[in-house]
Protein backbone atom coordinates (compact mmCIF):
# COMPACT_ATOMS: atom_id res chain seq x y z
CA UNK A 1 0.00 0.00 0.00
CA UNK A 2 1.24 3.52 -0.91
CA UNK A 3 2.23 5.67 2.92
CA UNK A 4 -0.84 8.17 3.44
CA UNK A 5 1.60 11.20 4.46
CA UNK A 6 4.89 11.71 3.07
CA UNK A 7 7.80 10.06 5.02
CA UNK A 8 11.58 11.09 5.68
CA UNK A 9 13.14 8.12 6.90
CA UNK A 10 17.06 7.30 8.49
CA UNK A 11 19.25 4.77 10.35
CA UNK A 12 18.38 0.71 10.85
CA UNK A 13 16.62 -1.08 14.07
CA UNK A 14 14.33 -0.54 15.77
CA UNK A 15 11.50 1.66 14.35
CA UNK A 16 10.98 5.31 16.18
CA UNK A 17 8.07 7.41 14.72
CA UNK A 18 8.47 11.05 15.75
CA UNK A 19 5.59 12.90 15.57
CA UNK A 20 5.89 16.99 15.15
CA UNK A 21 3.69 19.58 16.98
CA UNK A 22 1.92 22.36 15.90
CA UNK A 23 2.70 24.52 13.20
CA UNK A 24 5.62 22.35 12.51
CA UNK A 25 6.08 19.33 9.67
CA UNK A 26 8.99 16.93 9.37
CA UNK A 27 11.86 19.12 9.76
CA UNK A 28 11.62 20.00 13.63
CA UNK A 29 13.45 16.58 13.48
CA UNK A 30 16.07 17.53 11.77
CA UNK A 31 18.77 16.68 14.82
CA UNK A 32 17.26 13.47 15.46
CA UNK A 33 17.16 12.33 11.54
CA UNK A 34 20.97 13.19 11.65
CA UNK A 35 22.05 12.05 15.00
CA UNK A 36 19.91 8.97 15.87
CA UNK A 37 20.58 7.27 12.54
CA UNK A 38 22.95 4.85 14.52
CA UNK A 39 20.43 4.33 17.20
CA UNK A 40 16.51 3.35 15.23
CA UNK A 41 14.92 3.40 11.97
CA UNK A 42 14.05 6.63 12.34
CA UNK A 43 10.79 7.56 10.88
CA UNK A 44 9.33 11.56 10.45
CA UNK A 45 6.22 11.76 8.48
CA UNK A 46 4.46 15.43 7.87
CA UNK A 47 1.20 15.09 9.84
CA UNK A 48 -1.79 15.85 7.10
CA UNK A 49 -1.95 19.68 6.90
CA UNK A 50 1.70 19.78 7.35
CA UNK A 51 4.51 20.67 5.22
CA UNK A 52 3.98 18.23 1.92
CA UNK A 53 0.76 16.21 3.32
CA UNK A 54 -2.11 17.76 1.55
CA UNK A 55 -5.59 17.76 1.98
CA UNK A 56 -6.71 17.81 5.49
CA UNK A 57 -10.05 17.55 6.87
CA UNK A 58 -11.36 20.89 7.93
CA UNK A 59 -11.15 19.38 11.26
CA UNK A 60 -8.04 17.36 11.58
CA UNK A 61 -8.65 15.31 14.90
CA UNK A 62 -6.40 13.06 16.95
CA UNK A 63 -8.17 9.94 15.73
CA UNK A 64 -7.54 11.14 11.86
CA UNK A 65 -4.05 11.70 12.70
CA UNK A 66 -3.64 8.32 14.42
CA UNK A 67 -5.41 6.75 11.41
CA UNK A 68 -2.29 8.34 9.11
CA UNK A 69 0.57 7.16 11.13
CA UNK A 70 -1.44 3.86 11.44
CA UNK A 71 -1.19 3.71 7.99
CA UNK A 72 2.45 4.94 7.49
CA UNK A 73 3.56 2.12 10.05
CA UNK A 74 1.60 -0.79 7.59
CA UNK A 75 2.75 0.86 4.56
CA UNK A 76 6.76 0.61 6.34
CA UNK A 77 5.26 -3.18 7.49
CA UNK A 78 6.46 -2.01 10.67
CA UNK A 79 4.79 -4.12 13.60
CA UNK A 80 5.23 -2.44 16.63
CA UNK A 81 7.04 1.09 17.11
CA UNK A 82 8.16 3.48 19.55
CA UNK A 83 6.12 6.39 19.59
CA UNK A 84 7.96 10.02 20.10
CA UNK A 85 5.78 13.22 19.90
CA UNK A 86 6.21 16.33 21.13
CA UNK A 87 3.46 19.11 22.09
CA UNK A 88 0.74 18.13 19.76
CA UNK A 89 2.85 15.06 18.33
CA UNK A 90 2.40 13.83 22.04
CA UNK A 91 -1.36 14.31 22.35
CA UNK A 92 -1.77 12.25 18.85
CA UNK A 93 0.69 10.04 20.44
CA UNK A 94 -1.04 9.04 23.57
CA UNK A 95 -4.57 8.89 21.21
CA UNK A 96 -2.24 6.32 19.14
CA UNK A 97 -1.44 4.72 22.11
CA UNK A 98 -4.95 4.04 23.64
CA UNK A 99 -6.34 3.35 20.41
CA UNK A 100 -3.53 0.83 18.89
CA UNK A 101 -1.58 -0.52 22.31
CA UNK A 102 -0.33 -3.70 20.15
CA UNK A 103 1.61 -1.07 17.89
CA UNK A 104 3.32 0.71 20.17
CA UNK A 105 6.91 -0.55 21.92
CA UNK A 106 7.63 2.66 24.05
CA UNK A 107 6.87 5.97 24.33
CA UNK A 108 8.54 8.44 24.63
CA UNK A 109 6.06 12.41 25.36
CA UNK A 110 8.00 15.48 25.23
CA UNK A 111 6.86 18.96 26.11
CA UNK A 112 3.21 17.87 26.35
CA UNK A 113 0.11 17.42 27.98
CA UNK A 114 -2.37 14.92 28.93
CA UNK A 115 -5.34 17.31 29.75
CA UNK A 116 -8.22 18.57 27.10
CA UNK A 117 -8.64 22.17 25.81
CA UNK A 118 -10.58 24.14 28.26
CA UNK A 119 -13.47 26.51 26.98
CA UNK A 120 -10.82 29.81 26.49
CA UNK A 121 -8.37 27.53 25.27
CA UNK A 122 -11.10 26.16 22.40
CA UNK A 123 -11.79 30.17 21.62
CA UNK A 124 -7.88 30.46 21.03
CA UNK A 125 -7.73 27.80 18.74
CA UNK A 126 -10.65 29.06 16.68
CA UNK A 127 -8.94 32.86 16.61
CA UNK A 128 -6.07 30.52 15.78
CA UNK A 129 -7.54 29.18 12.91
CA UNK A 130 -9.36 32.22 11.57
CA UNK A 131 -5.95 34.46 11.59
CA UNK A 132 -4.61 31.87 9.87
CA UNK A 133 -6.99 31.92 7.13
CA UNK A 134 -7.58 35.60 6.86
CA UNK A 135 -4.08 36.92 7.83
CA UNK A 136 -1.75 34.06 6.73
CA UNK A 137 0.41 31.70 8.95
CA UNK A 138 3.71 34.35 9.04
CA UNK A 139 1.44 36.25 11.42
CA UNK A 140 1.44 33.37 13.84
CA UNK A 141 4.65 32.12 13.48
CA UNK A 142 5.64 35.81 14.47
CA UNK A 143 3.55 35.46 17.43
CA UNK A 144 4.82 31.74 18.68
CA UNK A 145 8.34 31.84 17.79
CA UNK A 146 9.02 33.27 21.37
CA UNK A 147 7.44 31.05 23.36
CA UNK A 148 8.91 27.99 20.71
CA UNK A 149 12.33 28.46 21.87
CA UNK A 150 14.33 30.44 24.90
CA UNK A 151 15.25 33.50 24.99
CA UNK A 152 18.91 32.66 25.02
CA UNK A 153 18.30 30.58 21.88
CA UNK A 154 20.92 31.07 19.17
CA UNK A 155 19.50 33.69 15.97
CA UNK A 156 19.76 30.61 13.50
CA UNK A 157 17.62 28.42 15.67
CA UNK A 158 15.33 31.20 15.59
CA UNK A 159 14.96 32.28 12.23
CA UNK A 160 14.76 27.87 11.50
CA UNK A 161 11.75 27.19 13.92
CA UNK A 162 10.56 30.88 12.89
CA UNK A 163 10.81 29.90 9.11
CA UNK A 164 9.49 26.25 9.55
CA UNK A 165 6.22 27.12 11.13
CA UNK A 166 5.59 30.72 8.22
CA UNK A 167 5.84 28.03 5.19
CA UNK A 168 3.26 26.02 6.42
CA UNK A 169 -0.60 26.22 5.04
CA UNK A 170 -3.36 28.50 5.96
CA UNK A 171 -5.87 25.39 5.86
CA UNK A 172 -3.55 22.91 7.29
CA UNK A 173 -3.19 25.12 10.45
CA UNK A 174 -6.41 26.13 10.39
CA UNK A 175 -7.26 22.35 10.68
CA UNK A 176 -4.96 21.33 13.07
CA UNK A 177 -5.83 23.49 15.67
CA UNK A 178 -9.36 23.11 15.46
CA UNK A 179 -8.21 18.99 15.67
CA UNK A 180 -6.80 19.95 19.10
CA UNK A 181 -9.28 22.02 19.99
CA UNK A 182 -11.31 18.95 20.16
CA UNK A 183 -9.40 16.71 21.67
CA UNK A 184 -9.76 14.04 24.57
CA UNK A 185 -9.04 14.62 27.92
CA UNK A 186 -6.29 11.59 28.49
CA UNK A 187 -5.41 11.96 32.05
CA UNK A 188 -7.41 8.97 33.27
CA UNK A 189 -5.55 6.86 30.44
CA UNK A 190 -2.22 7.58 32.33
CA UNK A 191 -2.64 5.27 35.27
CA UNK A 192 -3.65 2.59 32.59
CA UNK A 193 -0.53 2.57 30.50
CA UNK A 194 2.50 -0.04 30.68
CA UNK A 195 5.33 0.41 27.63
CA UNK A 196 8.39 1.68 29.06
CA UNK A 197 7.66 5.63 28.99
CA UNK A 198 10.12 8.46 28.59
CA UNK A 199 8.98 12.25 29.35
CA UNK A 200 10.84 15.00 28.45
CA UNK A 201 11.10 18.68 28.58
CA UNK A 202 12.62 21.77 29.12
CA UNK A 203 12.45 23.98 32.45
CA UNK A 204 11.64 27.01 30.15
CA UNK A 205 8.83 25.80 28.39
CA UNK A 206 5.78 28.35 29.28
CA UNK A 207 3.74 26.76 26.23
CA UNK A 208 3.35 23.82 28.54
CA UNK A 209 5.09 24.41 31.34
CA UNK A 210 7.37 21.60 33.40
CA UNK A 211 4.79 20.69 35.70
CA UNK A 212 2.18 19.38 33.27
CA UNK A 213 5.41 16.81 32.50
CA UNK A 214 5.57 16.28 36.30
CA UNK A 215 2.33 15.63 36.58
CA UNK A 216 2.28 12.81 33.76
CA UNK A 217 5.22 11.04 34.99
CA UNK A 218 3.86 10.86 38.54
CA UNK A 219 0.63 9.48 36.63
CA UNK A 220 2.17 7.10 34.28
CA UNK A 221 4.09 4.13 36.07
CA UNK A 222 7.75 3.39 35.44
CA UNK A 223 7.87 6.49 33.30
CA UNK A 224 11.26 8.56 33.34
CA UNK A 225 11.36 12.34 33.59
CA UNK A 226 13.59 14.45 32.65
CA UNK A 227 13.71 18.46 32.42
CA UNK A 228 16.64 19.87 30.26
CA UNK A 229 17.70 23.25 31.88
CA UNK A 230 17.20 26.94 30.27
CA UNK A 231 15.48 24.80 27.13
CA UNK A 232 11.84 26.00 26.08
CA UNK A 233 9.46 24.31 24.34
CA UNK A 234 11.88 22.78 21.49
CA UNK A 235 13.62 20.83 23.59
CA UNK A 236 14.62 18.62 20.35
CA UNK A 237 16.18 20.93 18.77
CA UNK A 238 17.38 23.40 21.65
CA UNK A 239 19.29 20.83 23.51
CA UNK A 240 19.51 18.13 20.85
CA UNK A 241 22.98 16.43 22.28
CA UNK A 242 20.64 16.11 25.61
CA UNK A 243 17.79 15.40 23.92
CA UNK A 244 19.39 12.56 21.76
CA UNK A 245 21.71 11.05 24.94
CA UNK A 246 18.30 10.47 25.93
CA UNK A 247 16.11 8.59 23.32
CA UNK A 248 18.98 6.69 22.61
CA UNK A 249 19.72 5.59 26.28
CA UNK A 250 15.33 4.82 26.49
CA UNK A 251 16.10 2.49 23.62
CA UNK A 252 18.85 0.93 24.52
CA UNK A 253 17.01 -0.09 27.33
CA UNK A 254 14.12 -1.57 25.57
C1 LIG B 1 2.59 22.50 19.66
O1 LIG B 1 3.75 22.90 19.80
O2 LIG B 1 2.33 21.44 19.10
C2 LIG B 1 1.45 23.37 20.12
O3 LIG B 1 1.93 24.56 20.57
C3 LIG B 1 0.64 22.66 21.15
C4 LIG B 1 -0.54 23.43 21.60
O4 LIG B 1 -0.77 24.54 21.12
O5 LIG B 1 -1.29 22.91 22.45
Amino acid sequence: MASPLPIITSGSGTPLLLIHGFPHDHTLWTPQLRDLAGDAWVIAPDLRGSGGAKDPAPVQTMALHVQDLIGVLDHLGVEQAVICGLSMGGYIALALLKAHPNRVKGLILCNTRAGADDDKAKEGREATAKKALTEGVAVIADEMIGKMVAPNASPTLRTTVRDLMARQSPSGVAASARGMASREDQREFLPTITVPTLIITGSADTLIPPSESEAMHRAIPNSKLVVIPEVAHLSNQEAPVDFNREVSAFLKAL
